[in-house]
């Protein structure tokens, strides 16, 4: 049950901060080695390039883990929505190893597309939440979220959890190889960490209440934008945004905003700008101020260690590779805030399920 709160969805953004200590505890041993099956590290070490499939916000956690193996492993990574994969299946590598990012394991989309690439004898994995889901049993490993039931409909903790379980197979493929980046990345102590930080933000959320009314209470639609791995929260949050608050919210690369959309930008436009990732930060606060000239309202959430005057939300700074974690519970909570402001069902929204078992 959801026990004192009151909505599933709140518990669930709570959670987040145990389900990262739960997993450390899952997935470290006693003396800090991650218990990965090294039959999964040799099948994914065969592989010369591996392919993320996932639907909705298990695709914008594939968006980050690209991000993480291609840092800790060096191997190339293509990240695909299922329903598209399903029916354009992109020219494969030579030897192709596909990960199934999915929550529930039961999404028809992404099943689509693993009968599809065990017919054609590909090795795979399925991270998921649900042990003996259709996706587990069907595919040739998997890796569990341990995040306990996830029962509103938008996703939360199912998010930072494929996160995590993304950084520890990325750490211990890296390792395999004896990659001094994977060598040297302390899981136990860079997540507990994140932990740390996200219990610092939970405890602000009047902050936040506060900021999605200035910002939120009346708009039709709304903008998140930021580059990189700041592009890819942008998406994660505007779809929990417009999934239950029904506000139009676009997540958008910055950079492209000149190139056409910023001719919505009116007057009063709410501009959510993740400012998160080193290289790209002074670009997109310069993207900023070319909204704000046109009249757009600008909130920042930034990384505590780059915070100037006039920002928003700060995040507590953690390592580079998992600012995600932390950036998306602003987002997480300004959906919360807009939804219930509005007097919608926050954990039921109006057209959708919580698995979609149809292609
Ligand atoms: O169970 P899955 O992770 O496969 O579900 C994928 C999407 O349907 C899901 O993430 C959906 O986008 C959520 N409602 C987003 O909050």
């Amino acid at each position: 049950g959801k026990g004192a709160y009151p909505h599933y969805m709140l518990k669930e953004i709570d959670e987040q901060p145990a389900v990262m200590r739960r997993l450390l505890d899952e997935y470290l041993d006693a003396d800090g080695q991650l218990n990965i099956s090294p039959e999964l590290l040799q099948a994914m070490n065969a592989a010369d390039r591996l392919y993320i499939v996932a639907a909705g916000t298990s695709y914008h956690a594939g968006l980050i883990g690209k991000t993480l193996f291609e840092s800790l492993v060096q191997k190339p990574v293509e990240v695909h929505v299922a329903s598209e994969f399903g029916y354009h299946m992109p020219l494969l590598s030579e030897k192709p190893f596909f990960i199934f990012l999915t929550q529930s394991g039961e999404t028809a989309d992404s099943r689509q597309v693993l009968v599809q690439t065990n017919a054609l004898h590909y090795p795979s994995l399925t991270i998921t939440n649900s042990q003996g889901s259709t996706l587990s049993r069907e595919a040739d490993y998997t890796l569990l979220l341990h995040a306990g039931p996830e029962i509103a409909v938008a996703s939360t903790k199912a998010y930072t959890a494929q996160i995590a379980v993304e950084l520890f197979l990325a750490v211990a493929l890296g390792r395999h190889n004896q990659l001094v980046l994977a060598e040297q990345f302390d899981v136990h102590h860079e997540l507990g960490l994140v932990a740390t930080g996200m219990e610092a933000l939970l405890s602000e959320k009047e902050q936040i209440e506060t900021l999605t009314t200035d910002y939120l209470q009346t708009t039709r639609n709304a903008f998140y934008i930021g580059r990189g791995e700041d592009y890819a929260l942008s998406l994660e949050a505007a779809l929990k945004l417009k999934e239950i608050s029904y506000i139009q919210a676009e997540g958008f690369a910055a950079g492209e905003l000149k190139h056409g959309t910023i001719a919505l930008i009116e007057a009063g436009t709410p501009v959510i700008a993740f400012l998160v990732d080193e290289k790209t930060i002074a670009h997109t606060r310069g993207n900023l101020q070319e909204v704000t000239a046109r009249g757009a309202q600008a909130l920042t959430i930034v990384s505590e260690r780059f915070a100037q005057e006039g920002d928003q939300v700060i995040l507590p700074s953690v390592n580079p590779l998992l600012t995600p974690l932390l950036g998306v519970i602003p987002g997480q909570l300004i959906a919360y805030y807009a939804s219930l402001h509005r007097g919608y069902d926050v954990d039921q929204p109006r057209n959708l399920a919580k698995s979609v078992t149809v292609e």
